[in-house]
């Protein structure tokens, strides 16, 4: 084998086609195939570098960390072991030059991951594309020639009991993956163009899978309590006045929220950056009231720019040279929301910084946050409804790029213009953004909401496989919009949305113009009223959530996870889609069809309480849950220790009131709280307290007891409820 030791790895010399294997870290791997002997490059979406490890050649076979990998000399084809011997991974064909890639399915009993998509949460048997599109009908077609959804993480993670894998196909171009549709026995990776370079993950759990390929692709920002509360939003709030009035009706209904959205109609026809003086001719004003009512504001900004002489934007990034143009020279418009609209080639570095300092303004005026959309990009001028492939980027080292390669990564592009444009205007603060197009390591810079779904009941029941996906794939910070977007959505259906939202780290009730106002107080009494105790419970759980999120901040752990999370040895978890656990002791089980009053619940093993009525069960077993309108089905495992907070209008009034820890007894417990002002950048300074909590396992005489790890910052005042003894 013509083989040497290079680049914290192998180099692998085939007839046409080179095979690097490079050492990442023990559990991680990659086989980035290249032409000639040049060192494989990665896309935006990987952080770190391959490094000096444990490797070696011995016995025909290459050694890295706890893999051992066979290559097919001619082909160049590897089949991958653990350290034990046992078979990870087969190729079936390697077609470096397409390039595709076949491997054996082998033990998977499941296949999760792969980021937004209209799927069921197992992904055996079912093929897809990932293309970022402007999807206005979210359906589950299986079929390469539709496109699918917003964003595109070429990820995926193969399951069983006792072992488990993840694949990322690091690749920005068109993907199509097909896990055994066409072909049973195989799963086949397709990309339109780029090269077969992928980063193979081997773990005994789905945790070891995530966390490391979150420690590959970046972790989500520590986000800003606020942005866990409740969140208001229509396309749009035509002007101040109604704006001012949602936020008066969510104080005078007291339904608690922390944020209000402005879509388009803020603007000036459309124009990025610029504020319509009809309709907002006090914006600066109107913030700062809504401010003092305990509001933050987010604004949307897209990509396309109107192409309009003596508009700011417009002229600086034409004599700047920032925006796409086609291969003959020209610029290229096409229409969005404004037309003609023209695209920055956020990809440079300079048009990032560019752009990043218009929103200078819009934060003096008092703007909190940002709101990525169109950002596919969409463009209503093509039938692809996107830019066309040939397109030009040019990237920071001045090399050419087509929009087909480009295409996956816009969106994320845009989102760190937007990030490094906030922090650089005012670094003490975590900044919220929020992105409709994502690619893998997005999450780094925005959080993400899922688009156009419609006020359907399919669409609240697969925004739960979709989000639970999404966290599997490194996006914990996701959610999708409550009631639904399109079409009018019923009191019915917006009690049962609410009440699954609440348990979503991202939770917005958003709907589309020309639909039936979707804000609580336009259903009926006893509609509003249920409505509001979902949203208030949510703020029961803020600090739940919030050490939830902040320890996907460290670890790219998702907050919401399917019960083989962590319940892997137990195959009747592998294809629940409608049930999830938020963190290890919180079972929630939403209510997805109309007209249901009792929902089959799944336990899995141990003791369960009703979150309710505190009433007792074994698991291992289905069982038939009440479920009246009024109720959401939720479990809580023994052993678990939950905080609540006190409700109050918002999430900062919430951290200030008393916290109850209630100890559900019978199982040994431990948690560990994290308080601190939930805004600032303060606790990377140290400015944050941080408690360990422990529950003895003895039913009789349950014992809690706490252990302050850090005291920098005010804890609240703690009630202590023992359950179950
Ligand atoms: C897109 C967004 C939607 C927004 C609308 C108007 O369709 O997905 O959320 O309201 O554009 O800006």
């Amino acid at each position: 084998m013509k083989m040497e030791i290079k680049n914290c790895g192998f180099l692998i010399r085939g007839e046409k086609y080179c095979l690097h294997i490079l050492y990442y870290q023990d559990n991680i791997i990659r086989f980035a195939y290249t032409k000639g002997d040049e060192t494989p490059c990665s896309t935006v979406a990987v952080v770190t570098n391959p490094v000096e490890g444990s490797y070696h050649f011995k016995n025909g076979q290459f050694h890295l960390g706890r893999f051992r990998v066979e290559v097919n000399e001619e082909t160049l084809a590897v089949n991958i072991y653990d350290c034990n011997g046992d078979k990870l991974s087969e190729d079936f064909s390697i077609h470096p030059e397409q390039p595709q890639i076949k491997k054996k399915l082998l033990w998977e009993k499941g296949i999760y991951g792969n980021g937004e998509k209209y799927r069921w949460l197992n992904h055996l048997g079912t093929a897809t594309v990932n293309f970022n599109s402007d999807v206005l009908f979210h359906h589950p077609i299986h079929h390469p020639q539709v496109f699918e959804m917003h964003t595109s993480i070429p990820f995926y993670i193969g399951l069983a009991p006792d072992r488990t894998y993840g694949l990322f196909f690091d690749n920005s171009y068109k993907t199509e993956f097909d896990f055994g549709k066409t072909e049973p026995e195989l799963v086949s990776l397709k990309a339109s163009g780029g090269n077969l370079d992928y980063y193979f993950f081997y773990g005994a759990t789905i945790a070891d899978i995530v966390s490391a390929y979150s420690q590959l692709t970046g972790k989500p920002p520590m986000p800003d309590i606020r942005y866990l509360g409740f969140q208001q939003s229509r396309y749009s709030y035509q002007d101040q006045d109604e704006l001012l009035s949602v936020a008066e009706n969510l104080r005078r209904y007291e339904i608690p929220c922390d944020i209000l959205y402005l879509d388009i109609h803020y603007m000036d026809q459309y124009k990025v950056f610029t504020i319509s003086n009809e309709r907002f001719a006090d914006f600066k004003s109107v913030i700062g009231k809504l401010k003092e009512m305990g509001f933050a504001v987010v604004v949307i900004i897209n990509p396309g720019v109107k192409a309009e002489e003596s508009y700011t934007v417009y002229e600086e990034g034409l004599e700047k040279d920032y925006f796409i143009k086609m291969p003959d020279g020209n610029l290229y418009a096409g229409e969005v929301w404004p037309k003609p609209a023209v695209f920055p080639d956020f990809l440079r570095a300079e048009v990032r910084e560019w752009w990043g300092k218009f929103h200078q303004e819009l934060l003096e005026a008092g703007v909190d946050g940002v709101w990525n959309d169109m950002n596919e990009p969409s463009n209503f001028s093509l039938p692809s409804g996107t830019l066309p492939d040939e397109a030009i980027h040019y990237n920071d080292y001045d090399e050419k790029l087509t929009h087909a390669e480009a295409h996956n990564v816009y969106g994320l592009f845009q989102t760190m213009a937007t990030r490094e444009g906030l922090n650089k205007f005012d670094s003490s603060k975590r900044h919220f953004v929020l992105t409709r197009a994502a690619f893998a390591g997005s999450q780094r810079y925005a959080a993400l909401w899922t688009g156009d779904n419609s006020s359907v009941w399919e669409h609240l029941e697969s925004s739960i496989p979709m989000i639970i996906n999404l966290g599997l794939s490194g996006y914990p910070f996701a959610g999708a919009d409550v009631g639904g977007y399109r079409g009018d959505c019923s009191g019915e259906l917006l009690i049962r949305w609410t009440q699954l939202g609440a348990f979503i780290p991202f939770f917005r009730n958003h709907s589309e113009i020309g639909t039936a106002h979707q804000e609580p107080w336009h259903y009926s009494e006893s509609a509003l009223r249920i409505i509001r105790e979902y949203i208030r419970l949510r703020y029961r759980f803020l600090t739940y959530l919030y050490n939830l999120i902040r320890n996907s901040a460290l670890t790219g752990v998702p907050a919401v996870r399917p019960l083989f999370y962590h319940y892997q040895e137990d195959q009747e978890t592998y294809n629940i889609n409608d049930q999830f656990l938020m963190g290890e002791g919180l079972m929630v089980c939403p209510v997805t069809r109309p007209g249901v009053e009792h929902r089959m619940v799944y336990l899995p093993e141990g003791d369960w309480y009703n979150f309710w009525n505190n009433q007792q069960y074994t698991g291992s077993r289905y069982m038939v849950a009440e479920a009246p309108l009024k109720e959401l089905p939720l479990f809580v495992k023994a052993g678990t220790i939950l905080p609540l907070n006190e409700v109050g209008r918002n999430s900062v009034d919430c951290m200030d009131g008393k916290l109850e820890l209630r100890c559900y007894t019978g199982e040994k417990g431990f948690c560990r709280l994290f308080f601190d002002d939930g805004i600032s950048n303060g606790y990377k300074n140290g400015n944050y307290s941080e408690l360990e909590i422990t529950l003895s396992t003895d039913l009789h005489k349950p014992k809690v007891s706490i252990n302050v790890i850090k005291d920098n910052y005010p804890v609240p005042e703690i009630i202590y409820k023992i359950i179950g003894s």
